[in-house]
């Protein structure tokens, strides 16, 4: 977290941005959805697999509304890929998989910081079942499709509406939260002896009827209409989050010095940040331009 005056991290280290992440980050081409996640050349993953100490994966689909085949493949499965490379790193330490707050789904109430479980729904036990049965329904459903070689903006819309749909079957209320949460629950599931952090972020420390106050000052103000040209309107939120361990987690790290990396002080204290003035003037409108399209 950067002090509030650092708006970027381009702000803070200025001319010596470029080497200073130069030195730390290298690219390598890659895609969570496929095995191995898609790194092609041998020398190079052979590489990383023999000096990788820790895998953080925020790789993720955050559109609601993706097409079911997408959104399962790179949420889903693409975190469950990571987690199976990760186990073929030789000297690794820590997997970190950052999730969402929303996972929940609309769930009312305080929503505690612990790990998710499949609650036994529609005939399934478990994740992995719940997971062949998508799996399966899917195949079929792409394949019906083919077959009638529909124009691929048809197969497009018909695969986003069943992941909406496939969503409120299980009591999520859209395909990024439900994708979001099948990958909790099938690394959990599948992490074996593997040291596994699930990070879920959100807007902390404000609480959400207070996000929700702000989006209905914001969008009274200059309402966002739907397809059809129609004013939405903005409802009230119920849920609230539990912050027990990122608290606990501020306060460790503070009392051991941690704050520090490379003599550079880390503020991780989010009330530092004037969370009015970035839902107003960055989130919402961000949110407006680039997701709500
Ligand atoms: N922003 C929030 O408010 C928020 C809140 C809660 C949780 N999160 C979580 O935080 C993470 C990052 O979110 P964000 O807001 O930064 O989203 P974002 O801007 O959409 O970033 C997602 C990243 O995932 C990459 N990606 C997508 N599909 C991939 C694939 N198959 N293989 C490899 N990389 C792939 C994208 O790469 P390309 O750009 O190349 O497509 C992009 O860099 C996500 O896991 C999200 O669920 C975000």
């Amino acid at each position: 977290m950067l002090p509030f005056e650092h708006k970027t991290v381009l702000d803070k280290w200025g001319v010596n941005f470029q080497p200073f992440i130069s030195e730390k980050v290298s690219v390598v081409v890659g895609d969570v959805s496929c095995e191995g996640l898609g790194i092609h050349d041998f020398h190079l993953k052979e590489e990383i697999l023999k000096e990788t100490d820790m895998v953080l994966n925020f790789a993720a689909i955050t559109k609601f509304d993706e097409r079911y085949d997408v959104a399962l493949g790179t949420n889903t499965f693409g975190a469950l890929n990571v987690l199976d490379f990760s186990k073929k790193c030789a000297k690794v330490k820590l997997v970190v998989h950052v999730s969402t707050a929303y996972v929940y789904g609309e769930e009312p109430g305080l929503l505690m910081e612990k790990p998710l479980r499949w609650r036994r729904a529609r005939n399934n036990n478990n994740i992995a079942e719940v997971l062949n049965c998508e799996t399966e329904l899917l195949q079929n459903r792409l394949q019906e499709l083919h077959s009638k070689k529909l124009p691929h903006k048809e197969i497009a819309s018909d695969m986003r509406n069943l992941g909406l749909e496939r969503a409120k079957y299980y009591g999520w209320p859209n395909t990024y939260t439900f994708t979001k949460a099948m990958a909790e629950m099938a690394l959990l599931d599948s992490k074996g002896d593997l040291p596994l952090v699930i990070l879920r972020p959100t807007m902390n420390p404000i609480r959400l009827p207070e996000v929700h106050k702000m989006g209905q000052a914001f969008f009274s103000k200059d309402p966002w209409r739907d397809r059809h040209e129609k004013p939405v309107k903005v409802g009230n939120g119920l849920t609230d989050f539990d912050d027990t361990n990122l608290e606990e987690l501020r306060k460790r790290t503070s009392e051991k010095g941690l704050y520090e990396v490379d003599g550079v002080e880390l503020n991780m204290d989010t009330r530092s940040i004037n969370w009015e003035d970035y839902i107003m003037n960055v989130h919402i409108p961000g949110l407006v331009k680039f997701v709500m399209k």
